[in-house]
């Protein structure tokens, strides 16, 4: 199959370079797409072939459930069994946007987008030519992130047909993407309210709207990244190897900044930064390592983002980096610790579950 590369116009995308996509979809094939977050794999979310070769192309396991994307708000209720005052409140806050909601699915609508769950989860795109598409196919379209399973997602259309040439008619080129991690997963079933993944919205902006609204809810956040043997998923991609590259990813830790340099002298002099090291870090911590370390620094690539506040930055460019990297052929990639509040838990999610991948037998999974 060839795969045909559209570039669009990003703010006002254009109607009829779309249409074939659209076309497409509608014929039952599959096409990637940008959104807000990253790339994204779709298929019409009721056509149940098409669906099912989303598994196929990406190596998807078939339990692992896919996000329906909706083209505005007003299209969500009809997903569900019920439609209550928290999902209004948090719908009308954080839709169009980054945030995903997961509540039972409405008896008799069926789609292998659920894989087999009583529950579905839905979200609305902020992104102006996502939404062009949906609007343009008349339907919702179920998709992942527009990667082969277990690789990190893509975020702009190079890294998308990097896993997709060939397996795809059309991959919509839409620009980088703005968040750079997937997004927010919340679900409100049963009574209990759960981040299951955290993404562009946090868990501290959800805090806040329900408490604008004197909704005394507890917001539950995830704890572990794997699940042990035996245990069930509440979130099923949970217990599937993320967001990996070919190289071996590390957590550059340490409280503070001297701290952080410091590990990278003591790796360095002991010869555990792999034989193919590579860096993600931040402008002020790459200049101090080029000033103490200045032949390790030229010798091996080093990406950087803004400073080490910079979350949502760092977050926007990690599995990019992560991709450019592997494409130079380093072993290992070294990326730095950031706080784990708003956007930098997201990061921090990634970063962990990449670095978690080589270390134990997880099967692939988005
Ligand atoms: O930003 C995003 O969410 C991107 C873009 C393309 O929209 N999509 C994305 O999809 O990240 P995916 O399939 O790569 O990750 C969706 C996650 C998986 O971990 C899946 O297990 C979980 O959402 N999920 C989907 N439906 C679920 C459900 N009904 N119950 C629990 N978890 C669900
Ligand atoms: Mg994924």
């Amino acid at each position: 199959m060839i795969t045909r590369v559209i570039k669009v116009d990003r703010e006002e995308p254009q109607a009829d370079l779309l249409k074939p996509a659209a076309h497409a979809l509608q014929q039952g094939g599959l096409v990637a797409f940008p959104t807000e977050t990253v790339y994204g794999l779709a298929a019409v979310w009721d056509n149940a072939p098409a669906v099912k070769k989303i598994f196929e192309v990406k190596g998807r396991p078939q339990d692992n459930p896919l996000i329906v994307h909706e083209c505005c708000r007003e299209n969500m209720p009809k997903y569900f069994d019920s439609w209550d005052e928290v999902a209004d409140v948090l719908s009308r806050a954080f839709c169009p946007g980054p945030f995903t909601l997961i509540m039972k699915r409405r008896k008799g609508l069926e789609s292998p987008a659920a894989a087999g769950l009583d529950t579905i989860a839905v979200r609305v795109p902020s992104h102006p030519v996502c939404r062009k598409l949906i609007e343009l196919c008349g339907k919702g379209l179920a998709a992942p992130s527009a990667n082969i399973s277990g690789r990190p997602s893509p975020t702009n259309a190079l890294d998308a047909l990097e896993d997709l040439n060939g397996k795809v008619p059309y991959i919509i080129d839409g620009g980088s993407c703005d968040f750079g991690v997937e997004s927010s997963i919340v679900s409100w079933t049963n009574g209990k309210l759960e981040l299951l993944r955290p993404g562009g919205i946090s868990a501290e902006e959800i805090e806040a709207v329900l408490r604008e609204h004197k909704l005394e809810i507890p917001l539950h956040r995830p704890e572990k990244l794997m699940l042990s043997e035996g245990e069930t998923a509440r979130a099923p991609g949970m217990k599937y190897r993320h967001y990996a590259p070919k190289a071996t990813v590390h957590v550059l830790s340490g409280k503070d900044f001297a701290s952080k340099l410091s590990s990278l002298r003591q790796l360095t002099e002991k010869k555990e930064l792999g034989s193919k090291p590579s860096f993600y870090i931040s402008k002020p911590l790459a200049e101090a390592f080029k000033k103490a370390l200045p032949a390790m620094a030229a010798e091996h690539p080093v990406i950087t983002f803004s400073d080490e506040e910079s979350h949502a930055e760092a977050a926007r460019g990690l599995f990019a980096a992560f991709r450019s990297l592997d494409r130079l052929g380093v072993t290992d990639i070294w990326a730095e610790e950031q706080e784990k509040n708003r956007v930098g838990a997201a990061y921090m999610n990634r970063l962990l579950k990449a670095a978690a991948a080589k270390k134990k037998d997880v099967k692939n999974a988005e």
